[in-house]
Formats: structure tokens, sequence, C-alpha cells
């Protein structure tokens, strides 16, 4: 859903009271923690959409990296996972048997177990996992933590919204981006385990509100302000090109509408930057948020573990809960 309506059907859900949802107080988390014992708490989170490439098995590799992402965003750990299925009765199960075949290969690779799931007859297919993590509540990394001063790093380029998009108009090809489907199969498990050795104050990763959406709603829970370097935003090969002919995704717009009010300049945006900043990202980066003494050290070791990352911003005390863009 876009956000605007989904905010709006959340408000009028009652607040669930236990002292043990250790996420009560954070809108738009990442995934629900709820504490088991003292020193242990269950990480859930759950996603599932309709494919965004023609090879199944890598629509199902790229909807597991998906569904798990949010616990790695939050310094989880995924131990278990459920399998969501749509299919159309007309697809033939070879279809199917690749896209659950793919899911599984990246739920292995994340060292954690499909223990089940359920299917549906749908007109349209569509794929996702339910996720279940363990982590240590002293270890939880949140969008509450974000500290004035702090530098912000992004671990995967965007554009991928756009991207889909050129695909299913027919404009590009799956091998035309082949960059962006490697990134989006990539798991965010080395990034997630690299900012917990290191330290980190907050984190997000960067999904369906695209990098302004979530950088908004780390700076609406940290309480701080955040200034993105527009022109320093890594992209996808083609990304400029494709949004340059007008292949931006619905979301995109969604986007555009309910989060650019959060934004300091709107009004002195270049278009090119706001078509990157609202992209809705399937499978997208961590944003993490890290003291500035600590920057380099992260950078290397993440690219030690294979891992890029982007310096692309930074946390301030002026404007807070807004984003400015430079
Ligand atoms: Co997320």
């Amino acid at each position: 859903m876009a956000p605007g309506p989904l905010a709006q059907v959340l408000r009028q859900i009652p607040k669930v009271e236990d002292k043990n949802l250790l996420t009560a107080d954070i809108p738009f988390a990442d995934a629900g923690v709820y504490r088991i014992s003292p020193n242990c708490a269950l990480v859930q989170s759950i996603d599932f959409f309709t494919p965004i490439v023609n090879d199944p098995n890598i629509y199902g590799r790229i909807a597991a990296a998906n569904a798990l992402s949010d616990i790695y965003a939050m310094g989880g750990r995924p131990i278990t996972a459920l399998n969501l299925i749509g299919f159309p009765k007309c697809l033939g199960q070879e279809i199917l048997v690749a896209v659950l075949t793919g899911g599984a290969e990246k739920v292995h690779e994340a060292g954690a177990v499909i223990v089940g799931g359920h299917t549906v007859d749908d007109d349209e297919p569509k794929y996702g996992l339910s996720v279940t993590g363990l982590v240590d509540p002293a270890r939880l990394i949140t969008t509450a933590g974000a500290r004035p001063g702090d530098r912000l790093l992004l671990t995967k380029p965007l554009g991928t919204g756009i991207l889909a998009t050129a695909l299913k108009g027919g404009v590009l090809t799956e091998a035309d981006m082949r960059e962006a489907i490697d990134g989006m199969m990539t798991l965010n498990r080395v990034a997630s385990e690299t900012m917990q050795t290191i330290g980190v104050h907050a984190c997000t990763d960067i999904t369906g509100f695209g990098l302004l959406g979530h950088a908004l709603e780390l700076a609406r829970a940290s309480r701080v302000g955040i200034v993105l370097q527009g022109e320093q935003l890594p992209v996808y090969p083609q990304v400029f090109e494709m949004a340059a002919i007008g292949l931006i995704p619905e979301g995109g717009y969604n986007n555009r509408s309910h989060y650019l009010s959060g934004v300091f300049n709107r009004d002195d945006l270049k278009a090119t930057v706001l078509d990157i900043l609202t992209d809705p990202q399937t499978s997208g980066g961590l944003l993490i948020s890290v003291a500035a003494d600590k920057e380099e050290a992260l950078t290397q070791a993440l690219g030690t573990g294979g891992c890029r990352a982007w310096s692309i911003g930074r946390v301030t005390a002026d404007h807070p809960e807004k984003i400015r863009i430079e």
C-alpha cells in the first residue's frame, strides 16, 4: 500500500500494550521485536510481492533476500521462515518449483530454515516469506538511535523500481539490469554482521518507501535532522536514462506525495534527484547511522567482507524530523 493510506488505516487499529513488545513506540519499525527472555527477543517480519523479473528462480531469490532484510536491519539473526504463495492455476508447476527453490537457496545461505508455508490460488503470482530471527535486546538496532554528528552509509545502489518498470515495459531486458538483479539477490547479512561488530547508532533497510521515506522515518524515530548528498547517491546502471524517459513506478509517485513535505528544501530539488530519492526499492541496502569517528572503520570492514558502502549524508540537530538535500 502507499504510505499515506497505510498510515491512515494503522491509526485506526487499537494499540497493543505489552511490555515485551520492544518496538511498540517505533512507528514503521522494520520488524516487530518481542522479548521472550531477558537476553533474547524474536524479530519478526513478512513481505511478499508480484514478480519483478521474468526468471522464476531469480524472483524467488530476490523475494527471500528482501524478506530477510528487515531482520538484518535490526541486527537480528534469521532462524526460520514460512513461505507465502499466491499462484495461478494456469501456470505450470515447474515455475512454482523454481520460485520456491530460489527462495530456499537464499534462506539456506542466511543460515535459516524454511519450516512451512501456505499457498492460495491467485490470478497473479505472489511470493514472499514471513521470517523470524533472534536478537539480544541489549544489541537491538532500530531507527531510533541516530545522533547529531553521525554519518549515513548506504550499502546498495538505488533505482530498482525504475529498472523493474523498464523491464515490465519491454525497454530493458534482464541482461541489461544484471547488476541490479545481483544487488537485489544479495543478502544484507554481511552489512548487518559488520555493523554489529563495529557498533552503530541506528539502521533501516531501504525498500518500498524509497530512500527518502525510510530516511525520514529514521529522522522522525530519532528526532534528528538528516542531510543527504543528492548528487552522490549511488544508482545502478541505466537508472538515470530510464527515469529520463518517464519510467517511474506508481510507488515512486506515492512516495513523492507522502514524503516530499518532509524535505526542508523541496522547492529547489532537481527532478532526477527526486526520482532517485523516491524510487521504491526491492531488497535495497541498509542505511546505517554511525558515529563519524567510526565511519572509516565501518567502510573498511564492509569492504573486507565484500560489501560496498557509500557515504551519502549526515545527521544534524538542525531541522529535526526533516531532510535537507544538498
Ligand atoms: Co525494512
